[in-house]
């Protein structure tokens, strides 16, 4: 059988780890594209001079010619500029939207029937810019935060605990900005909700309050350490998480930034939500119930996603 081709739109500091960790794991062939298409050719070649010493068959080029990409199954989006000390995601508007839209057209001519995954940031409404203008289906366009969000929410908990992070699962909803919403109550160690775990003794109600906050903002405290742009290791881990759920057709749940139109009482949206993802993309959105609280603050957090699409449109790009 054929190896399946992924196009990898972005070869910075993402891209080039998203096509490592493709080549580790055997999951196809890699395009890498990017405005400097040198970039993208070296490290396609840097890549592939690894397989041999890792043991991996994957064919890797790179360049800055759209053609390349033609008929990908999977597309990853990086293109655009990472954060720098100080800036918000949302500030990355004004640079991202343009990039945005010349990823979209090229996307529509070469690979229109592809499963698309946005990292670009701000994601919410980068993602819903690019299934605008791609026009392709909203079911095989989604956007990578919640897994992220959630991995360093788990990261966080399994070190509270001193328990091994594959034991711990995390939910974390809304967009992917200082407004998420980490859902306690559906975090567990091995079933056992985060809020029993208080009452267990396990942790403080106070130390829980300070992980959400550190999970809320970690994108940022990765960014002052960096001082040269942003996290990297964790959001490609992340997104290929989703490309092999689709690839492989696992049907796994995984929280990701989808096109709401009615769920959660939200139209015309994209917002992290629980999905499953297989062979037809985003296959079922989970709607759980939330608490009035919970609510209140999904409302927010779809609410500040909807102010960035206002300012987005006032751009004209
Ligand atoms: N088309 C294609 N590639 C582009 C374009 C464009 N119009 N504009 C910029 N790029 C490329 C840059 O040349 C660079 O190689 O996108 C790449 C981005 O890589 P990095 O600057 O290393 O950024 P990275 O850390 O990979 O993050 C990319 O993901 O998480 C988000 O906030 C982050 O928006 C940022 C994106």
């Amino acid at each position: 059988m054929a190896r399946k081709k992924i196009a990898l739109v972005g070869a910075g500091n993402i891209g080039g780890t998203l096509a490592h960790l493709i080549g580790l794991k055997e999951l196809g062939d890699v395009v890498l594209f990017d405005v400097f298409g040198g970039v993208a050719a070296g490290k396609a070649l840097d890549i592939a001079q690894s397989a041999p010493v890792d043991g991996f068959d994957a064919r890797l080029s790179g360049g800055s010619d759209y053609a390349a990409i033609a008929g990908a199954d999977v597309v990853i989006v990086t293109a655009g500029f990472p954060r720098l000390p100080g800036m918000s995601r949302d500030d990355l508007l004004t640079k991202n939207a343009g990039v945005i839209g010349q990823v979209a057209e090229g996307i529509k001519t070469y690979a229109p029937n592809a499963f698309v995954i946005c990292i670009t940031n701000p994601l919410d409404v980068m993602v819903w810019v690019l299934q605008q203008r791609s026009g392709l289906p909203a079911n095989k366009v989604v956007g990578m935060a919640g897994v992220l969000d959630s991995a360093r929410f788990r990261h966080f908990l399994a070190e509270e605990f001193g328990v091994s992070v594959e034991d711990v699962t995390a939910f974390v909803l809304g967009g992917h900005g200082d407004t998420m919403v980490p859902l306690t109550r559906y975090s567990t160690v091995a079933g056992i909700p985060v809020p029993d775990l208080v009452k267990m003794g396990w942790t403080t109600q106070e130390r829980i309050d300070a992980i959400v906050k550190r999970t809320a903002n970690g994108g940022g405290e990765i960014v002052k350490l960096l001082e040269k742009g942003s996290a990297f290791y964790a959001p490609a881990t992340s997104a290929i998480a989703m490309a092999e759920a689709y690839l492989k057709d696992k049907k796994r749940v995984l929280p990701s930034a989808v096109y709401l139109n009615g769920e959660y009482g939200q139209k015309d949206l994209y917002v992290g939500v629980p999905v499953v993802i297989g062979e037809g993309g985003v296959e079922r959105i989970v709607e759980v119930q939330f608490t009035p609280e919970e609510k209140a603050a999904f409302e927010k957090s779809c609410g500040a996603v909807r102010d960035l699409i206002e300012a987005f449109k006032k751009l004209g790009v």
